[in-house]
């Protein structure tokens, strides 16, 4: 597939394409809605003493990973383009009795965030959504919300995880969605203006259907 073959979606037709997502397809069915606690996460918290921390989650989904942060003391936010996915992560924190907040907007061209700043931002199998030509503003957009030295940890698909949809760096799903795969240096190249990284790897994650191959960072915001 030729790199710029596949059109992007804006983001008013990615929240279109997000909210009848998690509209119609049960919970459990949502490819990436896995609620347990990934163990990539649970160590990054552990060895880089992240505690307390105020936190922002880009691309919440369903809320799971903000509200156990919440749950752990966490003064959170998560953001979602899906008013839908937002609705839902609301419920479960009302049900929970938990303090979150969650709020409806694309990231970076969301104005809901303006004048705030966290300590920790993360951002959980959402970066492959992000066009290649997008990512350079979605960092600095990141970097503008950090406090100094703040952390940023994000975990997206690498270039050679075999997701269906076809081997190349965009690829079509077969739920409406348009994935951009990079490769480390890609990422590395695009991050070096804004950070210094702890580290930068490819892991294996897991799926609801097969692992996934993953690009992994945490960096810290330059002073
Ligand atoms: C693959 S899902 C991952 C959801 C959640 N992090 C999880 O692991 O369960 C990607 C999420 O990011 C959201 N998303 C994608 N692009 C976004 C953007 N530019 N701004 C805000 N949210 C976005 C989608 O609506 C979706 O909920």
């Amino acid at each position: 597939m030729a790199i710029n073959s596949l059109k992007m979606l804006s983001i008013s037709e990615l929240e279109d394409v997000m909210n009848d997502i998690y509209l119609k397809t049960d919970e459990s069915k949502i490819p990436w809605n896995i609620p347990e606690i990934p163990e990539q996460l649970i160590a990054l918290l552990k060895n880089y003493q992240i505690k307390d921390r105020k936190t922002l989650e880009i691309g919440c989904g369903l809320g799971h990973y903000s509200l156990w942060l919440a749950g752990k003391g966490f003064d959170v936010t998560g953001i979602d383009v899906s008013s839908i996915a937002v609705q839902n992560a609301v419920k479960k924190a009302k049900d929970h009795k938990l303090k979150c907040r969650f709020i409806t907007g694309g990231f970076p061209e969301t104005k809901e965030l303006s004048g705030e700043k966290f300590d920790f931002i993360f951002d959980w199998e959402v970066l492959h959504h992000i066009g290649f030509g997008d990512r350079g503003n979605y960092f600095r957009k990141v970097a503008d919300l950090l406090n100094e030295h703040g952390f940023y940890y994000s975990v997206s698909f690498n270039e050679k995880d075999p997701f269906p949809g076809g081997t190349g760096k965009i690829r079509r799903t077969h739920m409406g969605t348009t994935l951009y795969f990079a490769s480390l240096n890609e990422l590395e190249d695009q991050l070096n203006a804004h950070f210094d990284f702890v580290f930068i790897r490819t892991e294996i994650i897991a799926g609801r259907q097969n692992p996934h191959v993953a690009n992994t960072f945490l960096a810290r915001k330059k002073s």
